[in-house]
């Protein structure tokens, strides 16, 4: 027998007890080392510290964690370099270091699972992988942000339509409309952040579900693992994944406004509207009409929001139904979940790149601006200050609008005597309410469309983001 053969039969914990080998497919399809491997990193940690934590214990002799951790280090560099020889038969990631730390230093490998299981192994490996990620993801949301910052600063005076039912509704600054997603983004971070506190606790220990009879020391292991403390229950520890169910509605979320902000700078790009322009290496022509310059970034990023929309529905799904402890069902939590990492983070970075290569059009918005009498809920409110009760004035104007309309004119354009014929009691101090700078800059309520206000929603924002 080769010594790669003793290897795998001997890595099969449960060999002895099975009087027939599994069908290749069977291996293929039990296996999860075709995509697990990527935890590796977090496998190693997760071990090492454990290893640490029964060597303090007496529970493994100290020559036996000296093999471990230089067998582990091995492990890392081969992994490192790609000359790991990661196996099928060897089903998971797990599997497949403990095998080579044992072929790498004897017994000392095979004492590595004391008082452990796979079962509370990869739940630790999947939160320490998460944990990370989490953080990374929330460093893209904050760069994401100041992308948006940065472009709404030189834009707070910028005027464009605001838009209900995509009707021109009343002129609201550029700096404000990209302000509403950094809200939105702030909202996702915080929502990441959330999860990160329960993602964030140690399930070793646990075992296969029932903990351990050996005298564990769970809270070091959780302390060197940078864990915020333990999970208190070894049946939920192992068997729940509601930490990535979480996780990926936030990330749904997330996608979800980045869709709807793709959305938008579809719109905006095109020959409709003309707001915007974006860079060309966001986009990409046409193979048979040579004039397109079409936006393939914004909907990918929109058509990539679906598959994460549903990724969230396989992992609820997923754990719906499954009765306590662990299941291999759980296994299925794996590829979902890393799409889910791959695809937000790839939208976010390349978002942020985006978004610093908008160019900005800003005589197109002001005259679609000017298009749908965005200042008729303006003059209203002047009638408001002449003394008329709001329902009153929103009645008077609406007849003003209707003979502007018949006219083809704005109601700025309407003279005086006309728009007095619908209300004696407006003057010549009207004119400026009917502009759209005037209507924006009255809009100076906390939150509101003014400059001043957008200019001080973008200092907060400078400060949180620099906090
Ligand atoms: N690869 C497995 C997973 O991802 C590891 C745990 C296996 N445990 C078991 N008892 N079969 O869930």
């Amino acid at each position: 027998m080769s010594k790669d053969n003793q290897l795998d039969k001997k890595s099969q914990a449960w060999s002895a007890l099975f009087s027939e080998p599994m069908s290749d497919l069977v291996k293929r399809y039990t296996a999860s080392i075709g995509f697990d491997q990527r935890l590796w990193r977090a496998d190693i940690a997760g071990s090492l510290a454990h290893a640490e934590m029964l060597a303090a214990q007496g529970i493994l002799g100290s020559e036996d964690l000296a093999a471990i951790e230089r067998g582990m280090a091995q492990i890392r560099e081969e992994i490192e370099a790609g000359r790991f020889s990661w196996k099928l038969e060897l089903e998971d990631v797990h599997l497949n270091i403990e095998a080579r730390l044992t072929q790498l230093v004897g017994d000392a490998g095979k004492r590595l699972h004391t008082g452990r299981s796979r079962n509370d192994q990869v739940a630790t490996d999947v939160r320490l992988w998460l944990r990370d990620e989490i953080d990374a993801i929330t460093g893209l949301l904050a760069a994401l942000q100041l992308a948006l910052v940065d472009v709404a600063e030189p834009n707070a005076d910028v005027i464009l339509p605001g838009f209900t039912h995509l009707q021109v509704a009343q002129p609201v600054s550029f700096g404000h409309h990209l302000l509403a997603y950094v809200e939105m983004f702030a909202r996702d971070a915080e929502r990441m952040a959330d999860v990160r506190r329960r993602t964030n606790r140690l399930p070793l220990g646990a075992a296969a579900l029932a903990g351990t009879g050996y005298p564990l020391d769970r809270e070091r292991v959780a302390r060197s693992l940078g864990f915020d403390g333990v999970c208190q229950n070894s049946l939920d520890a192992v068997s729940d994944r509601d930490f990535a169910i979480e996780f990926t509605a936030a990330a749904t979320l997330c996608m979800v406004h980045v869709s709807r902000l793709s959305e938008e700078l579809i719109l905006w790009m095109s020959q409709s509207f003309g707001f915007i322009d974006l860079a060309d290496r966001f986009c990409t022509g046409s193979s048979i009409m040579p004039q397109k310059k079409n936006p393939d970034v914004p909907e990918l990023a929109r058509g990539k929001t679906g598959r994460v929309v549903g990724h969230l529905v396989s992992l609820v799904t997923l754990m719906k139904g499954q009765p306590l402890a662990y299941n291999k069902d759980n296994q299925e939590d794996k590829e979902p979940l890393f799409d889910t990492v791959d695809t937000l983070k790839d939208t976010l970075r390349i978002f942020a790149e985006l978004v610093g290569g908008i160019t900005v059009k800003p005589e197109a918005m002001e005259r679609a601006a000017k298009r749908g009498y965005a200042t008729a809920t303006d003059l209203a409110d002047y009638l408001v200050k002449k003394g008329l009760p709001f329902r009153d004035a929103h009645e008077v104007v609406a007849h003003a609008v209707k003979a502007a309309i018949a006219q083809g004119v704005d109601l700025g354009e309407l003279p005086l005597s006309a728009l007095q014929t619908f209300h004696p009691s407006i003057g010549e101090d009207v004119r400026p309410v009917l502009t759209l700078r005037g209507s924006l800059d009255a809009r100076g309520v906390l939150g509101g469309t003014a400059p001043t206000q957008v200019r001080a929603q973008i200092a907060r924002h400078r400060t949180r983001l620099a906090g």
